[in-house]
């Protein structure tokens, strides 16, 4: 809902866009709201929230709906979209300004990545990720970190493992985020071939100080009862969670596991062939006594990864970490609403270089966005850094190499490696993908003779 002042709308399309202070006061809300729901049972009377899911869900999306019926607020729900004007080739944009007429609150799920940050830019109402392909999950990670918290008293110092698909997984991504903020110590056990993919260590590296550092998922098995070699720890006492080398460090537990499902719907035809066998999480594996108290946590829904023999383990907290996504999700629609005030200030505005590209830099992620969307979204980049230069996209995050830059002041170009790139202002700064691209555009090579005439 636009705020009362004109101001624009609170969006959560990134675990970023909320600050550490202001997920810990959704989080009382969220203990208040469990303590009493009466209290808030009519609170959001009169608004609607649409939730618009071009994926499957049912967690999500329920504990959602259920979140502002217990609310007192209303739902219209798209919950197929092959059924709905997507279908008909309705572009996201059109989609997300027209439901944002109907509703005060957009809950998306969609199979491309960076697609809810095109319903941000579009929808006049605040719009909440519910999953973006193998992007982010925030409110995933809210209801993640809430179970921690409820379970252990607090999220920093924990030593928190990451288990299973780590490439695609969603939810994996947002956590890691979130945990490295908090400062908890991060162990990262994927599955062979679905480590973390590298735009994530990048930003956990430059964003967060975190140095990350991988281990084989198998060694989780073998290496259990000498589990030192898995830990990834801060160096320096106030530095954030930072992954190191593993065998410096003796950790005498573990306080949480946190298992994925393989997320076969993404795998490329050569992932999908692949014979080994996905980790599973059973008694025996947590048999050690490093995890003795450890909490298990799962987004949900399990395939085989996670034994069945464990439901009845106390340590098992990933039906109660479910449930708690209802007044989490209840937290998060009243402060997007504006029904709750936080009394904490908002994320500093971020600020990052925004290039310009001529001729059209496609985002190397093939499942990005702006390929399904191209009929009105251009490819936007982030500076990421100029040695080596490296730009980020806008609306799914991947990293990429360019090879060629251009100043639009002196209107030259230059390749990447060239030392006079460090040279070009920022706001100076034009992206292209070859040398004929950039002649096209009436650049010149820097240190030709037409460029030395152009001086
Ligand atoms: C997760 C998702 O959709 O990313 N599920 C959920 O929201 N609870 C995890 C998954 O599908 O594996």
């Amino acid at each position: 809902m636009p705020s009362s002042d004109g101001s624009a709308p609170r969006h959560l399309v990134s675990i970023d866009d909320l600050t550490n202070d202001e997920i810990l006061k959704l989080f009382e809300v969220a203990d208040r709201i469990r303590a009493d729901r009466r209290q808030v049972s009519r609170l959001a009377q009169g608004s609607i929230v649409a939730s618009l899911f071009y994926e499957p869900s049912t967690r999500t999306r329920l504990s959602f709906e259920s979140a502002m019926q217990r609310l007192g607020g209303g739902v219209i729900s798209a919950a197929d979209m092959r059924a709905s004007s997507a279908a008909k080739g309705e572009s996201l944009a059109d989609t997300v300004r027209v439901v944002g007429a109907y509703a005060d609150v957009i809950v998306i799920r969609h199979p491309k990545e960076g697609a809810a940050k095109v319903a941000q830019r579009y929808a006049k109402v605040p719009v909440v990720n519910a999953g973006d392909g193998s992007h982010e999950h925030p409110t995933q990670t809210l209801c993640d970190l809430y179970s921690l918290r409820v379970e252990k008293g607090g999220i920093e110092g924990l030593d928190v493992v990451l288990c299973g698909d780590l490439k695609y997984s969603r939810t994996i991504h947002s956590f890691a985020f979130a945990l490295a903020r908090f400062g908890a110590n991060l162990v990262c056990a994927p599955q062979p071939g679905f480590e973390l993919p590298s735009y994530v260590v990048h930003r956990l590296r430059h964003e967060y100080r975190v140095e990350p550092h991988s281990v084989e998922v198998k060694d989780l098995e073998t290496v259990a009862p000498q589990m030192d070699a898995m830990y990834f720890t801060p160096e320096r006492p106030h530095q954030l969670s930072l992954f190191t080398d593993i065998r410096e460090v003796n950790v005498k537990k573990f306080d949480a596991l946190y298992v994925t499902r393989p997320q076969r719907e993404r795998y490329t035809e050569a992932e999908r062939s692949v014979a080994a066998p996905y980790f599973r999480v059973d008694r025996a594996a947590l048999s050690g006594a490093k995890f003795r108290d450890t909490v298990v946590l799962h987004p949900l829904p399990r395939i085989d990864e996670l034994s069945y023999d464990l439901d009845e383990d106390p340590r098992s907290i990933y039906f109660e970490q479910a449930a708690r996504g209802v007044p989490v999700r209840m937290a998060v629609l009243g402060f997007l609403l504006g029904l709750f005030e936080l009394g904490t200030a908002p994320p500093a505005p971020r600020s990052p270089i925004r290039l310009r590209t001529r001729g059209g830099i496609e985002c190397g992620n093939s499942n990005c966005v702006t390929h399904a969307e191209r009929q009105y979204l251009s490819p936007e980049y982030h500076l990421v850094s100029r040695e080596p230069l490296l730009i980020r996209c806008a609306f799914c995050d991947h990293e990429q190499q360019v090879p060629l830059l251009g100043c639009s002041s002196t209107r030259h170009f230059h390749f990447a490696s060239s030392a006079e790139v460090a040279r070009i202002k920022p706001e100076h700064l034009v992206l292209f993908a070859s040398e004929h691209q950039a002649q096209s555009a009436g650049y010149v090579a820097a240190g030709t003779r037409s460029s030395a005439n152009r001086e």
